[in-house]
């Protein structure tokens, strides 16, 4: 097949590629996310594939954060960027008529590459939660990407973890994006930070930034094993690992993948969210132990994913 264009539109940043037939990326480009200015968002992904594209493409895929329609053309909202009822297809489409344009959630397309080419490509059946600025999942079963019968399946950051919980952006309470993503991780070193004793360090690190902490000083941190900062991702990692339990219990997949800028801790978030995960794991103890993994293309998945997901119909309606 042909190499296709990947657009990922994050929280922070829009990221595109060339995504070849192997997943792998012949050249990359990237803007940042002017979130609260839809119009602004068409004019950048239109202008990162009139830079990508040297004439020989025909298909684009645009990962995007939000809630699907199962035709793919809308997003009817999404938690962190200003879309409601967004025609995103269909207004890519118009700017690029010389193009196939497909549409498709940022954390499914970042989980379908983990799945072809990444941490899941030996299994057949792979849960993934991406934690960056929110908290997204990809569920894919016996090869098949799940959308679900409206479009929106595989939101794992609003499954409810706290019973009335911190409000959401998507205006529930208690959704496991405000209790595991990296903003949360922010809001527990913040007050850390504020409690002092083991939170001395983070205190030090905001007050030398201005007062702003940011995911840079508290991997910074966990990096040189600071208490304060490894408390913070622990207490992340236990009801991270309780949710997957949950997850476990309806999906029973063979591996857990967990992506996204807070997986760049490594083991040092791996190791506990598996032991909160054995912990409450229903039929603990006869219950198979699925595999756990950080995600293998990083900062790539969604591009790629996107990418390889616009040139094949894998899609499960
Ligand atoms: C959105 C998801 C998205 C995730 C990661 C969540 O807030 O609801 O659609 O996949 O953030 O960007
Ligand atoms: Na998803
Ligand atoms: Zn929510």
């Amino acid at each position: 097949m042909a190499n296709a264009i990947g657009i990922d539109i994050g929280g922070t940043k829009i990221a595109g590629g060339v995504v070849d037939d192997d997943g792998r990326i012949l050249a990359a480009g990237r803007t940042p996310t002017q979130a609260s200015d839809p119009d602004a968002i068409i004019e950048d992904v239109v202008a990162m594939v009139r830079s990508l594209d040297d004439g020989s493409i025909s298909s684009v895929g645009v990962a995007a954060p939000g809630f699907f329609d199962a035709t793919r053309s809308t997003v009817y909202y999404s938690p962190n960027i200003a879309w409601r009822n967004e025609p995103l297809q269909a207004r890519l489409a118009a700017r690029l008529p010389d193009k196939v344009v497909t549409i498709e959630n940022d954390a499914n397309a970042a989980g379908w590459a983990e799945f072809r080419f990444g941490a899941g490509r030996e299994e057949r059946s792979m849960v993934m939660v991406t934690i960056g600025t929110g908290v997204g999942g990809a569920i894919v079963l016996d090869d098949r990407l799940l959308t679900g019968g409206f479009g929106s399946g595989a939101e794992l950051g609003h499954m409810r973890l706290i019973p009335d919980g911190l409000p959401c952006g998507c205006g529930a309470r208690g959704c496991v994006e405000q209790y595991c993503s990296g903003n949360a991780l922010l809001r527990l070193a913040n007050e850390a930070a504020d409690a002092g004793g083991d939170g001395a360090a983070l205190a030090r690190a905001r007050a030398a930034a201005g007062g702003l902490l940011n995911g840079h000083h508290v991997s910074a941190l966990l990096e040189s094993g600071d208490p304060g900062a490894l408390r913070c991702l622990n207490e992340l990692a236990d009801l991270l690992g309780q949710a997957l339990a949950s997850m476990s219990a309806i999906l029973d997949p063979n591996i857990f993948v967990i992506g996204g800028g807070v997986a760049q801790a490594g083991d040092l978030l791996l190791d506990p969210v598996r032991e909160a995960f054995l912990t409450h794991l229903p039929a603990r103890g006869f219950h198979p132990e699925p595999s756990f993994s950080i995600a293998q293309l990083v900062n790539d998945a969604g591009v790629i994913g996107a990418g390889d997901l616009a040139r094949s119909a894998l899609v499960l309606g």
